[in-house]
């Protein structure tokens, strides 16, 4: 099985094909990189979410869950240095009209001669570089007056730092614990593309760890192990991840340490989330820009510390996208063609299709009977429409792992089969047995199929 025939191209095809992901308001033309997620990728995100959560806070018991506002008051952007820092550079091309960031133009194409780069040809020129705030403004309020301008935020890291001490109360925890949150953060980058690799507008899957100073080192090697570790245990090929600490010159202005896992995506090794040390940064930022004491006091001992704080922070629109790329396969039955998301189970939006396999003689009856008890325990789906055939292809392609299918037997002794997605096997199982069947088969260990045809036998 070739490993890589999976291209951009085809993931959007696909995406917008079975209702994933799509362009947004496509009735006015569109508005560059704006997406909608349309039911399947609702269900696909979700699922992502769902285990980042679970791995934060079902596995473990040292961080707790918050959700708070998009737009903070102004100050928090100017203590943690988004306001005078979060910039990127900027070029004009006075010839095509087009924008270009100064520090990627060997990625992007000339408005003119797109097999050259800006800058590259005779025509092509370009103004000096200016920096430029990725942070969309807006205005609280009616009147757009003075001190009324506020921010969407750019990450949602921020509202863990403001709310530091609430945590310190109510959550009966002490460092090391973390505080996690997914969320909308917006950035108006001058060149987003690459589907949903890189939007104006993004879900982000942030966690706070808050630690002794003196642990923070440890703690930051438990954490780049864990998030790697995360990618793997749901299924996405591990020689298609990798860990990459930055250089120096690449830390953000808060950071003293970042590592990034990436992914093999079919644009080249790309950042799927990042690592890093903040230090006491933002603490202390927003405790001088504030007033108020943001530290631990210990109650038995009396010490009081400043908490230094590691943070994993990925983006769940990519991490989507990586999951669907790596899923992505293309094979042959009986001679036709196939497409197949070969997804972990617990990603795949739907985990069961109940199938009749003809319209008529009580079958459909029977399979909705089912259909109803299996969706009381997984995300199950209902199709009595065309070829039997087809509806296994179309089940294949949103990556649903299993399918049910009622024949003529099933009313004569309640069994059904089962077909597997990957292995194409059908087995008979009775139909009381099914829902036990399909959770045991949930929790199982799983590897990509993509990545044991690639070892040699
Ligand atoms: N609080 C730290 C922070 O925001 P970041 O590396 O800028 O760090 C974290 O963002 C993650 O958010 C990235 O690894 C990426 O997965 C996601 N992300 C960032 N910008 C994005 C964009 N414009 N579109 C989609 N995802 C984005």
């Amino acid at each position: 099985m070739p490993d890589d025939v999976v291209t951009m191209d085809k993931i959007v095809s696909l995406c917008k094909r079975r209702g994933f992901i799509f362009p947004s308001s496509e009735i006015y033309g569109g508005l560059g990189s704006s997406y909608d997620y349309g039911h399947y990728g609702v269900l696909l995100k979700t699922n992502v979410k769902g285990q980042w959560w679970r791995s934060m806070l079902q596995e473990r018991e040292d961080v707790v869950a918050l959700d708070s506002a998009i737009i903070q008051h102004p100050k928090t952007w100017e203590a943690s240095g988004h306001l005078a820092g979060f910039t990127d550079p900027l070029v004009d091309c006075r010839t095509c009209k087009l924008r270009f960031r100064a520090d990627r133009l060997e990625d992007a194409r000339c408005g003119r001669k797109p097999s050259k780069h800006p800058g590259e040809t005779s025509e092509c020129d370009l103004t000096e570089a200016r920096d430029f705030n990725l942070m969309f403004q807006t205005t609280v309020g009616p009147i757009k007056e003075e001190g009324a301008t506020v921010y969407l935020r750019p990450e949602t890291a921020q509202g863990i730092f403001l709310n530091f001490k609430h945590y310190l109360q109510f959550s009966r925890k002490k460092p090391p614990f973390g505080i996690a949150q997914i969320g909308k953060s917006f950035r108006n980058e001058i060149t987003p593309g690459n589907f949903v690799f890189r939007t104006r507008e993004f879900e982000q899957m942030e966690m706070e760890f808050f630690v002794p100073p003196d642990e923070a080192q440890r703690w930051f090697e438990h954490w780049v192990a864990e998030r790697l570790d995360w990618y793997i245990r749901l299924g996405i090929r591990a020689d298609h991840l990798r860990l990459r600490p930055h250089e120096q010159d690449e830390l953000s202005h808060y950071s003293s340490a970042t590592s990034d896992v990436e992914y093999d995506f079919p644009i080249g090794w790309s950042e799927l989330e990042g690592i890093a040390n903040r230090g006491d940064f933002d603490l202390r930022a927003h405790a001088e820009h504030s007033g108020q004491k943001l530290e631990y006091v210990d109650t038995a001992s009396g010490a009081r510390y400043v908490p230094h704080v590691i943070e994993p922070a990925a983006g769940a629109d990519r991490a989507t996208l990586a999951f669907l790329v790596d899923a992505y396969d293309e094979d042959e039955i009986e001679g036709e063609a196939r497409t197949v998301l070969r997804l972990h189970p617990l990603i795949a939006p739907i985990k069961v299709a109940v199938l009749p396999l003809v319209k008529k003689d009580g079958q459909p009856e029977l399979a909705r009977e089912i259909y109803r008890d299996l969706r009381e325990r997984v995300q199950a789906e209902y199709d009595e429409g065309g070829a039997i055939g087809r509806r296994y292809r179309r089940q294949d392609e949103i990556g649903t792992p299993w399918a049910v299918t009622v024949d003529h037997q099933s009313l004569e002794d309640r069994t059904v089969t089962l077909r597997d997605r990957d292995r194409l096997a059908q087995e008979r199982i009775a139909i009381g047995d099914l829902a036990d069947e399909l959770e045991r088969r949930l929790r199982a260990p799983w590897r990509s199929p993509k990545e044991t045809a690639a070892e040699p036998s």
